[in-house]
């Protein structure tokens, strides 16, 4: 019978790697917390509808990428459904947050999330078919100062904050205004029109992107469309004189945190709610795929997916890529050895449960106990322990009786004699 394996662009985590994963998330939630940030679970699977209006039916993401199905009626009373795998978590959050009311408080909403996002890509280093995001949102109503400029720096500046203290070294922020939709209608045909005279010597995908959204000429990697790409006129002629102001006022609080940017007039995002601010943090480690995070301000979402006004910014880490580049940044150190304090090794199976009391005595003290097994050898039991546990601690009849534990330290190769009831202290040393 042919074995089953993981689904093509999934994986496992496996321990240790999977500490490296904690690590991180618990860092990203300790600096969350410091912004005033709280956590938001949507579920995974949502209306196909929500992705269709909230990212944008022309979407590479909405028009190929997508898990959907027909979930079919199981009763007279269920309607048949389409839904869909999240392939990201902005809609997801702002449909909740229209659903919920949140706007009635009049308060701006600051939420993040850790999850699993998916998406039908072509799997290569950094990219999978499950991955996972770490991201936050802040939108509220406009009297919430929902927005301001500030948050976008501020957003910011917790992301280089978030990068720093996890260690990340040599990322770059880039940083683009894709303006309000009415001033991306007007670079829309301005575009067109200076492609026009060009797009005859461009790559075959660029001449239908001239048609159907000529942005995304802007995402082109093909070599001898560069120059060509270079010469087109750049967004930031088509903003109005209010969102040029707000961008300003984005990279004037940036610069007065000393947060460096790098400004990317082809940064057009491949998602369409976006306005206005629009980022990406990249890593020279990561080859092709290297953008370890995006986002920007999508003021017009809760409007597409029929909810108040709610302007808001966001970012989602792509956690799997931030795990890659810390790996290649530690190396080995990545993968720390774990290592119990001590083996609890039975001399016999009726100790057993002896053996059960003891470790769970310590275990309740805080200590990281690895429990063996009576049916072991001493021998075996000592091979196991040397490569789980620090020390080895022998529970045999006479130390049951007597309290005084023989415990070997595999450091020193030292055997000392321990009262049970200096265990704990002596183990912790
Ligand atoms: P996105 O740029 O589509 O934005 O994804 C954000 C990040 O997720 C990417 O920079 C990348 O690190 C990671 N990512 C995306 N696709 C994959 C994949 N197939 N495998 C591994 N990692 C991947 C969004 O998702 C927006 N919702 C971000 C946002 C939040 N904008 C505003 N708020």
């Amino acid at each position: 019978m042919s074995t089953l394996k993981a689904v093509r662009g999934t994986r496992d985590l496996l321990p240790p790697e999977t500490a490296l994963w904690n690590r991180i998330e618990a860092t990203a939630r300790a600096v969350f917390a410091r912004y005033n940030f709280g956590e938001i679970r949507t579920p995974v699977f949502e209306d196909t509808a929500l992705f269709a209006r909230g990212v944008g039916e022309e979407t590479d993401i909405v028009s190929k990428e997508m898990y959907t199905w027909e979930d079919r009626a199981r009763a007279q009373s269920e309607k048949t459904q389409s839904l869909t795998l999240r392939p990201e978590n902005t809609a997801g959050v702002v449909r909740a947050y229209i659903e919920h009311q949140l706007g009635e408080t009049g308060q701006l909403q600051k939420l993040y999330y850790i999850g699993p996002q998916f998406r039908r890509e072509r799997p290569q280093k950094g990219r999978y078919r499950q991955f996972y995001q770490i991201g936050a949102e802040v939108l509220g109503p406009p009297s919430a100062g929902s927005e301001s400029p500030l948050r976008d720096a501020e957003i910011l500046e917790m992301l280089a904050t978030l990068l720093d203290e996890l260690g990340i070294a040599g990322w770059t922020l880039h940083l683009n205004s894709v303006g309000s939709a009415a001033d991306r209608a007007r670079y829309n045909d301005t575009l067109r029109a200076a492609l026009s005279l060009v797009v005859s010597q461009m790559c075959v995908d660029c001449q239908r992107r001239a048609v159907t959204n000529p942005l995304r000429v802007l995402d082109c990697k093909v070599p001898a469309d560069q120059p060509i790409i270079e010469a087109l006129p750049v967004i930031a002629g088509s903003l109005d004189e209010a969102s040029q102001a707000h961008f300003a006022a984005v990279t004037a609080a940036l610069d007065a945190a000393g947060v460096p940017y790098t400004l990317n007039h082809r940064l057009v995002r491949g998602l369409d709610y976006y306005t206005r601010t629009t980022f990406e943090f990249t890593h020279g480690g990561l080859g092709a795929q290297n953008a370890l995070l995006g986002g920007g301000r999508y003021d017009g979402l809760s409007e597409m997916l029929g909810g108040p006004k709610a302007p808001g910014i966001g970012f989602a880490i792509g956690l799997d890529r931030l795990v890659l580049t810390l790996q290649a940044q530690l190396g080995q150190e990545s993968a720390p050895p774990q290592v119990a304090d001590a083996f609890v090794a039975p001399l016999g199976e009726s100790l057993n449960a002896a053996s059960l009391v003891l470790a769970r005595e310590l275990r309740h003290k805080g200590l990281w106990i690895e429990l063996g097994d009576g049916g072991f050898r001493l021998k075996k039991s000592f091979e196991a322990a040397d490569k789980t546990a620090r020390r080895i601690i022998i529970l045999g009849e006479d130390e049951l009786q007597s309290g005084i534990l023989t415990v070997k330290t595999f450091s020193t190769g030292i055997q000392t004699k321990v009262p049970r009831a200096e265990l704990a202290v002596f183990l912790s040393s």
